[in-house]
């Protein structure tokens, strides 16, 4: 373990290759390394039912995201949307139905690290940065874990993931925020720290649940910009209940309504928001 430790830059990086990344190069390009997605999408739900004591958290749901799509999730409390992300994850097991990412890979039949080490990436609501550890460091320690260098302890960075976290600081716009205590963050920053920390994973897609919870007026359109700037480097699935950031984000792609574990209205934020359906769901809450 110990001569694993004493890493040379050479090591890292050829450890870098062999988990197919291409550090800063491969960013800003949709490919999808080891996931077929020659049919358009990157995940595929189909008839997902989850059942805890016999109460139907999702019921018969079934939803596809295309490669690239930022796709927003919205619906009422309790109508499944973090159940839906456990299931991707493989935190919850569906009791029927199916879960592909791409047309390759049953994510039923996986466990979570697996499902995270195959490309999905998700945040929680709560942040959760080093908070003793600067803001490089915690995107340091972010890129390296996840290329299966055992101990960063002695490994120094190479001239690439130098870059790649460089790109990544200026992505957060935590630039001149990079050698303070995580800790010393306000709560915007370090959730965006924390997508930052997942961007280092280079996911193929990336689940937000509730990103801007919490946040100022200010923090949450500057998430929107941070996301929009996402949209077609990355697959994303956002759940909110800020409408006005969901208008902000969606851009006119599809956002897809839960109600009772199933999918009830799909379509444009005016579509969706127009339907009668939708309107009587938010007004009985
Ligand atoms: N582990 C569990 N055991 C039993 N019931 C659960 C479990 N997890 C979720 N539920 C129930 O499943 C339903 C869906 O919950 P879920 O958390 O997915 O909703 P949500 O759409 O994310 O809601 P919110 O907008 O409040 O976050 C809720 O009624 C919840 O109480
Ligand atoms: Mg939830």
């Amino acid at each position: 373990m110990n001569t694993q430790a004493i890493a040379s830059h050479d090591s890292v990086a050829a450890s870098t290759k062999s988990n197919g990344a291409g550090g800063s190069a491969s960013y800003g390009r949709m490919k999808t390394p080891g996931v077929d997605t020659t049919h358009g999408a990157i995940l595929y739900l189909e008839s997902i039912s989850v059942v805890f004591d016999g109460f139907r958290a999702l019921n018969d749901l079934s939803i596809d995201i295309g490669v690239g799509e930022l796709r927003c999730i919205i619906g009422p409390n309790g109508a499944g949307k973090t159940t839906m992300m456990d299931v991707i994850t493989g935190k919850t097991k569906p009791s029927s139905g199916t879960a592909f990412f791409g047309q390759n890979i049953d994510l039923t039949k996986m466990h979570e690290a697996q499902i995270a080490d195959a490309g999905i990436g998700r945040k929680f609501q709560r942040p959760t940065v080093f908070e003793n550890h600067t803001v490089f460091e915690n995107l340091e320690l972010a890129m390296k874990t996840n290329k299966g260098v055992k101990s960063t302890l002695f490994a120094r960075l190479n001239s690439t993931q130098r870059d790649q976290i460089a790109a990544t600081l200026d992505l957060l716009r935590l630039m001149g925020e990079h050698k303070r205590p995580a800790g010393l963050l306000s709560h915007g920053q370090k959730q965006w720290l924390e997508i930052g920390m997942l961007l280092m994973q280079e996911p193929l897609l990336l689940l937000l649940d509730e990103p801007v919870a919490g946040m100022t007026d200010a923090e949450t359109e500057r998430t929107g910009e941070l996301l929009n700037d996402l949209r077609g480097k990355h697959s994303l699935m956002v759940v909110e209940h800020d409408m006005d950031f969901v208008n902000q984000i969606s851009q006119g792609g599809k956002v897809t309504v839960l109600c009772e574990g199933s999918v009830l209205a799909e379509g444009t934020m005016q579509q969706v928001q127009a339907d009668q359906r939708v309107i009587e769901v938010y007004l009985g809450r």
